[in-house]
């Protein structure tokens, strides 16, 4: 479970998150829209615990992330939640496989393991033609495809997805989407998406829209 609670943000004399509170339980798939600059990403980056709210709190399973040591925030951002970022960032030396299954690599997981995984895995997300390819040879569509496939092939509780559809044809939207729906619903996990997409109204379980610093339901 995760309690967001009257969350305040500025940057300089910019105000960006004024006030937000809201609640998410597990399996819940949570759009959150707004337009360009209203702070979806400022918000994201407060739950994935690499930026501090000003005011406000964050519980995850009733524990104040703020309150928390750096040994329990490092095990947090290892293992409970999976962040794909807005920007597309790739290790460019790796080719598709092993950028994909990087957490598995980084948690000791067999070569054999990890090609299975990351075989089914590009099959979801179209990607299968892919997989020997380094980052430089992809598109942004297919490279954000590939972050996402490396976020959930760590099996995380929170998955946090800035702009999921970016740049993807309706045919790859509706195929990321349908994986990251499939993935909270057979896992549990709570889901977190920032969008301008209106596509993503069709599987989100909640909507909020953030204006004005706030979230409206
Ligand atoms: N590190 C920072 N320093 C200063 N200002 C920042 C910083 N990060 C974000 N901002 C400002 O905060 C506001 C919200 O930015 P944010 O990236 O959260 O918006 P967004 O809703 O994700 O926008 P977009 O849809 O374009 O991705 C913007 O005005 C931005 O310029
Ligand atoms: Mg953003």
């Amino acid at each position: 479970m995760l309690e967001i609670l009257n969350v305040h943000k500025r940057f300089g004399s910019i105000e960006v998150l004024k006030g937000v509170s809201f609640k998410v339980k597990p399996g819940e798939f949570v759009a959150v829209f707004g337009p360009s600059g209203s702070g979806k990403t400022t918000l994201l980056n407060i739950l994935a615990t690499i930026l501090h709210p000003d005011r406000g709190e964050v519980l995850i399973d009733g524990r104040n992330i703020a309150r928390a040591s750096e040994d329990f925030l490092t095990a947090l951002r290892y293992d409970y939640i999976g962040y794909v970022y807005q920007s597309c960032k790739m290790i460019n030396s790796l080719n598709l496989l092993d950028n994909i299954t990087l957490p598995l690599i980084i948690k000791g997981e067999s070569k054999s393991s990890r090609v299975r995984i990351a075989i089914e895995l590009a099959e979801k997300l179209g990607l299968s033609d892919r997989l020997k390819n380094y980052p430089s040879q992809l598109s942004f569509g297919e490279r954000k495809r590939a972050l996402i496939g490396m976020v959930l092939c760590k099996k995380p509780k929170l998955i946090l997805v800035d702009e999921p559809t970016a740049n993807l044809d309706e045919s790859n939207s509706r195929r990321v989407l349908e994986l990251l729906d499939d993935f909270r619903q057979s896992h549990n996990s709570m889901l977190i998406v920032a969008t301008h997409d209106s596509l993503v109204k069709e599987y989100a379980t909640k909507i909020y829209t953030l204006t004005d610093g706030k979230i409206a339901h």
